[in-house]
């Protein structure tokens, strides 16, 4: 969460009378659950939003022994823009059917903010805090005054809900205005924290016994893109694809100053050994191409031999406080729930993946099931579909000798748009035998929402992995997430229709003999009521 050049970026430059502010001078007492309208046009049904105000980042996700996955996020209660921050909290037992809880944490005054953090279960009790293995949870994260910001704790008796702060906080210090986004893991005997000097380049590296005690271990210094800042790190213990070992990865969150423009995560995969974080490589890679995935954060406690498990904030600093949704009350939206993993690509190496967390909870009525779509199309009307949201799926095999037509691209693509005005969603893949494909994104005929930094185009010309074998996506009314070869390439991208989308084309065109391209189309069910 930025503090500095949040004036700086706040301007109004939108012509879509994005600013009606529709909120709430008041944030719900403590125990009362925020409560919203869900009905709204351009509130996506299967992601995880606010119930009103404004919301950033992710923080303090955990899955509890119950298998319940509590998710925590950067809230202002009382305006559509950041500020007045606070620790909104909602609960899902499948991660897209969520329910709102009250508040968890309230700054202490209306000049400080709880900003972004983590939470841990402490099982063994090492904090004294607790009688119960299972339901004692501690919260770590920065609190935010005009002159400081501090690493505190506050623990909770009952899984989660409520949080009492600690008496002696703050628990690490270092009298800094740039210091913030503590996140907590466990490491074999002792707590491990990554925690960002924002303005130094730095993810520092803390250790402690009992989550009060905290000592420097290593700093991790001006590594990949700077940006302007470093926020929100993770370190990450990762499972490599097709085998049983791991690796890790430190994730990095910059804000301005990603490639695309504003804020956008970075990450490097290496080894970890309790206190220090090297690199394999020393490469930063990119886990998406789109513009609105930031300060992802992994839940804390995902059980040994499962996939980790990440969120994201479907935004961009460069457009967060003025996109058209303050008009139904709130803004912003999680990324889907997402299971990553690494593997390695020819050429470009370690890749981690980001596949859509089982989506089977909610896949609702099959629209297209289509044996092969090739050198073909299908149109199908969606209107009937009453969330507005699809999921849809392709899967692309290759003869063993692949000529490519020369004067027609090999494509597959797809068009979501709105029979009343007209307006698309749009994607698509370049198949090529030089396996070099090419995945675009288009939302820049989508026409609720005008402003110079709302980057409208976005792709990615794949440096070495094979040709794809799966192009699968969501769409959710205000928000599209594309994903290549069970997620090694993925985006996110948030956009603003006048009008509902509910028309769907998928085709493909010149494609080579011997290829087969099976393709299925569901609805999903709407999670909120
Ligand atoms: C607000 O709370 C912070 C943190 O406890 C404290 O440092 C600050 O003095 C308080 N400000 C006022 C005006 O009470
Ligand atoms: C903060 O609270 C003080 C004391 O209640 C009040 O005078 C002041 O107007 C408030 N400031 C803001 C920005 O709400
Ligand atoms: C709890 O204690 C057990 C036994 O010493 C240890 O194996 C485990 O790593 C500890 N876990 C946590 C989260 O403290
Ligand atoms: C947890 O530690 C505190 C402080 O040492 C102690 O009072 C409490 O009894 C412990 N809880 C359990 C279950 O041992
Ligand atoms: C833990 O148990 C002790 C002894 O029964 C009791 O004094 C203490 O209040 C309990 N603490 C909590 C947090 O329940
Ligand atoms: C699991 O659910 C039971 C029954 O609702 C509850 O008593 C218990 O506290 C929950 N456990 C956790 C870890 O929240
Ligand atoms: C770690 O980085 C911080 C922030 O730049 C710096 O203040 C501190 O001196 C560094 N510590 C070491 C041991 O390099
Ligand atoms: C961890 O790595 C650092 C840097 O390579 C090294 O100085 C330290 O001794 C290592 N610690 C352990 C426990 O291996
Ligand atoms: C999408 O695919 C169709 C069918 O092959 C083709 O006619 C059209 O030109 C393609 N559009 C784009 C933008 O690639
Ligand atoms: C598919 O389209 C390409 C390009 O137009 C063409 O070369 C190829 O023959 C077509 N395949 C079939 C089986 O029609
Ligand atoms: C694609 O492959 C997956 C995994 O094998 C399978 O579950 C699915 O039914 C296939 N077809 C479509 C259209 O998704």
């Amino acid at each position: 969460m930025l503090t500095s050049l949040l004036p700086l970026l706040g301007f109004g430059f939108c012509l879509s009378g994005s600013h009606a502010q529709s909120s709430t001078s008041q944030a719900p007492a403590p125990g009362a659950t925020p409560t919203g309208n869900y009905a709204g046009a351009l509130r996506p049904q299967v992601h995880f939003s606010p119930p009103q105000g404004f919301m950033n980042d992710p923080n303090g996700m955990f899955v509890d022994a119950n298998g319940t996955w509590h998710l925590y996020y950067q809230y202002n209660p009382t305006a559509l823009v950041a500020g007045n921050q606070h620790w909104g909290h909602a609960t899902s037992k499948d991660l897209y059917t969520w329910t709102n809880q009250p508040i968890a944490l309230y700054p202490p005054n209306n000049t400080s903010g709880i900003f972004s953090g983590s939470a841990v279960i402490d099982t063994n009790n090492t904090s004294g805090f607790f009688n119960n293995s299972k339901t004692g949870v501690v919260a770590i994260y920065t609190l935010n005054t005009p002159t400081e910001q501090t690493q505190e704790i506050a623990y909770s008796y009952d899984g989660g809900y409520t949080f009492q702060p600690y008496a002696r906080n703050p628990v690490l210090r270092i009298g800094s205005n740039q210091f913030r986004d503590p996140k907590v893991i466990w490491y074999q005997d002792h707590w491990v924290m990554v925690v960002a000097y924002s303005v130094d380049f730095t993810i520092g590296i803390y250790t402690s016994p009992n989550l009060k005690d905290w000592s420097f271990a290593s700093n991790f210094t001006n590594h990949g893109l700077l940006g302007l800042q470093y926020e929100c790190p993770n370190l990450v213990q990762m499972p490599i694809k097709g085998t049983t070992d791991s690796a890790w990865v430190m994730y990095i969150s910059i804000n301005p100053g990603a490639p695309l423009g504003g804020s956008t995560g970075q990450y490097f995969v290496g080894n970890f050994n309790g206190t220090h974080f090297t690199t394999f490589d020393n490469a930063a890679r990119l886990p998406d191409f789109g513009k609105d995935n930031y300060a992802g954060q992994w839940f804390y406690g995902t059980k040994a031999g499962e996939d980790p498990v990440s969120i994201a904030w479907a935004s961009n600093w460069q457009y967060t406080n003025v996109v058209p949704t303050g008009s139904e009350g709130w803004r912003s939206i999680m990324s889907l729930p997402r299971r990553n993993y690494l593997d390695k690509a020819t050429r470009i190496g370690w890749v981690l993946a980001s596949e859509p967390y089982d989506l089977s909870p909610i896949l609702g009525s099959t629209l297209l099931q289509s044996a092969n779509l090739f050198n073909n199309s299908a149109t199908l009307d969606y209107s009937s579909v009453s969330s507005g949201a699809i999921y849809f799926r392709a899967n692309i095999t290759y003869p063993s000798t692949l000529a490519f037509s020369a004067s027609t691209p090999a494509t597959l693509n797809f068009t979501f748009s709105s029979s009343a005005s007209g307006e698309c969603m749009q994607g698509g893949y370049f198949f090529s035998s030089d396996n070099a494909g090419a995945v675009w994104v288009d939302r820049s005929t989508v026409k609720g929402f005008q402003n110079p930094f709302f980057t409208d185009k976005f792709s990615l010309t794949q440096a070495g992995p094979p040709l794809a074998t799966v192009i699968e996506g969501v769409i959710d009314r205000s928000v599209m997430e594309v994903f290549i070869d069970n997620g090694h390439f993925s985006s996110t991208s948030v956009f603003y229709p006048k009008e509902k989308l509910d028309q769907m084309f998928i085709g493909t065109g010149g494609l080579a003999e011997g290829m087969k391209v099976e393709i299925g189309v569901w609805g999903l069910k709407g999670t909120w009521k």
